[in-house]
């Protein structure tokens, strides 16, 4: 056990300097972070925590003190005429208000600032581009800070890169200009690429900003140009006899101008923090809408004349702060693989994590789609695994930490039975997906009756998921007809069932009888066949006989139903088991 009193900040920081110093080659040197952003955030934060609480204990080579990682020998170094800083993080409004606060008190009786320029924070890699009389002559990552690696062939395959500026009649091409921003992988890029990766037989990337950087920094020049890579300009370093800029958004403009490719939703708020809180918050919702991925907004001031005021600390300039949203990507432990049943019998496979807060919500499962992504994404009980959750979709597992993986992790294999009822899955030839083709299963039994009986179809109250499920385990129920000869007096026997409770559940049973016929076709649950295309059917032939009775070619000529749906319902009346039950409908006076 260890007490408070026990705890030894100096070597807390040793060690979480280590850490970090780690982390930051994994993620800048080898782009094969293993662990994710926000894990890594809470790394550094403790460390800049307890550096504030012992200043004696700070030392100019700590990571909280410097930029980036250590150069790699890959690439030429390339010391930067002007530093490539980086930026401090505010992780929430008040830490926003707290910066402009601190800012308006810097600049001690002068009128607090109001004009601020917001950007979208890129999830990429930062490069400087130097162009010399219009010509791109040099580009380099921002490695320390100091020095970068010479990635100028590379950047030369973009597209996006001009390697000639081409500025309209009226602007002049300056004689030095050194551009910065950031290269970035679009996400239909992105999925293109990976699935190419998968179709080459490799690992796919991880994240778009991983594939951005190891397709930028490749030896070869021609495996960068296939990626498709992006770039947004942020930032001037230096500027050789080009025109007089007063504010960061005039140089925006002027970048513009260039030909360079400057993001849209830059944007000049002349109200203070309030203009920047509202483009925050714009922006946090509209965090799904774009083809390229934010992980932040960059909030900057915008006169330069405070910017030159404000100044830098030894790496990160005042006068700017990256707004972090809240992380969608976490790094857990992979428990266990199950296999879920579906009402419809598909066989899905889910990863048990421990549990981890990502996207808003803790996270205990999440999907792994099917067999095919289990085998392309090689997750392994046991394996440390990036879990994503963006905006309101299920949460999934993105990838393995494969540097993490214990030696000697087994493979995970697809069960070969149904884990509920234990017969053979089937995966159908060409299908991704694996299916428990047993009519009798008892999850896809509670399953046709639950849809039977559920508000939009017969709509029977008292008749929850867990009495279903009750019910088919002591076998009282075998399918939606056997509701309609319900032994009632089994029930007396249970606990949990008064009269009351007895009576509810058997007048509510024989009010379903009378439902609408479009409730009633719905609730068969036939393949295809939704709210509207039950309302089709029983407006256009009146009787489930009909129905039933009616050949592929007279439900195809029901305007609304096309040839796979008339297939579908033709086939699903044609099935004795299915016939079974419309007979116990039928004969209990069903509707
Ligand atoms: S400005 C001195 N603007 O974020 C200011 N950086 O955490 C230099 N980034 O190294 C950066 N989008 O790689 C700026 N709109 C943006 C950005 C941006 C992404 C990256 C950049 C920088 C890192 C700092």
């Amino acid at each position: 056990m260890t007490s408070s009193t026990d705890f030894d900040p100096e070597a807390r920081i040793a060690s979480l300097r280590d850490q970090v110093r780690f982390h930051l080659e994994r993620y800048h040197r080898d782009d094969a972070p293993v662990i994710s952003d926000a894990d890594y955030d809470e790394l550094i934060g403790e460390l800049r925590v307890l550096e504030s609480e012992h200043p004696e204990l700070v030392t100019p080579d700590s990571p909280t003190q410097t930029v980036g990682a250590p150069v790699s020998t890959l690439f030429a170094p390339v010391r930067h005429r002007q530093r490539m800083l980086s930026l401090d993080n505010a992780f929430n409004i008040d830490d926003l208000t707290e910066w402009a606060a601190r800012l308006d008190r810097r600049l001690e009786g002068e009128a607090g600032i109001d004009a601020y320029v917001c950007e979208l924070k890129f999830d990429g890699l930062a490069v400087s581009i130097v162009y010399e009389n219009g010509e791109l002559v040099q580009a380099a990552t921002r490695g320390d800070g100091r020095t970068g690696e010479d990635v100028t062939h590379n950047i030369r395959t973009i597209g996006e890169i001009p390697a000639v500026l081409a500025p309209p009649k009226g602007t002049a091409i300056p004689e030095v200009i050194e551009v910065r921003g950031e290269v970035y992988l679009r996400l239909s890029s992105f999925d293109q690429l990976n699935r190419a990766q998968v179709d080459a037989g490799n690992n796919p990337y991880v994240n778009p900003r991983n594939a951005a950087a190891g397709s930028l920094r490749q030896k070869d020049p021609n495996v960068t140009a296939q990626r498709n890579l992006s770039f947004w300009s942020y930032q001037l370093g230096e500027l050789v006899s080009g025109p007089e800029l007063d504010s960061h958004h005039a140089t925006l403009d002027y970048l513009r101008r260039l030909g360079l490719p400057v993001n849209e939703h830059a944007r000049l708020v002349t109200n203070g923090v309030e203009g920047v809180i509202a483009f925050v918050e714009e922006f946090e919702a509209r965090r799904h809408e774009l083809d390229y991925e934010f992980d932040g907004i960059v909030v900057k001031v915008d006169a330069l004349s405070v910017q030159r005021e404000l100044g830098m600390t030894s790496r990160a300039p005042r006068w700017a702060i990256a707004y972090k949203l809240p992380p969608e990507e976490r790094t857990t432990k992979l428990l266990d693989i199950f296999v879920s049943i579906g009402a419809g019998g598909s066989a899905t496979p889910f990863a048990r994590l421990e549990p981890v807060f990502v996207g808003g919500v803790t996270v205990t499962n999440a999907t792994l789609h099917n067999e095919d992504q289990v085998r392309a994404k090689d997750v392994r009980p046991g394996d440390t695994v990036i879990v994503r959750r963006a905006g309101e979709v299920i949460p999934e597992v993105v990838g393995p930490v494969l540097a993490d993986r214990p030696d000697g992790l087994p493979e995970w294999t697809f069960p070969r039975d149904c884990p509920v009822c234990g017969v053979r899955l089937v995966r159908p030839e060409g299908e991704a997906r694996t299916r428990c083709v047993n009519y009798d299963c008892p999850r896809q039994v509670r399953g046709r009756i639950e849809h039977f009986a559920q508000r939009t179809a017969m709509d029977i109250e008292h008749l929850g998921e867990q009495r279903v499920d009750q019910f088919v385990t002591l076998g009282l129920l075998a399918d939606p007809g056997d509701l309609y000869t319900f032994d009632f007096d089994a029930l007396r026997e249970l606990d949990g069932y008064g009269d009351t409770s007895i009576d509810n559940l058997a007048d509510a049973i024989e009010t379903s009888k009378s439902r609408p016929l479009a409730n009633l076709v719905f609730g068969l649950r036939i393949p295809h066949v939704g709210g509207t295309i039950a309302e089709l059917l029983a407006t256009s032939f009146g009787h489930l006989d009909a129905i039933a009775t009616a050949d592929a070619d007279a439900l195809a000529a029901v305007d609304g139903i096309g040839p796979v749906v008339a297939e579908a319902v033709y086939t699903w009346f044609h099935s004795p088991r299915n016939l079974e039950v419309i007979e116990k409908l039928r004969s209990a006076g069903v509707n």
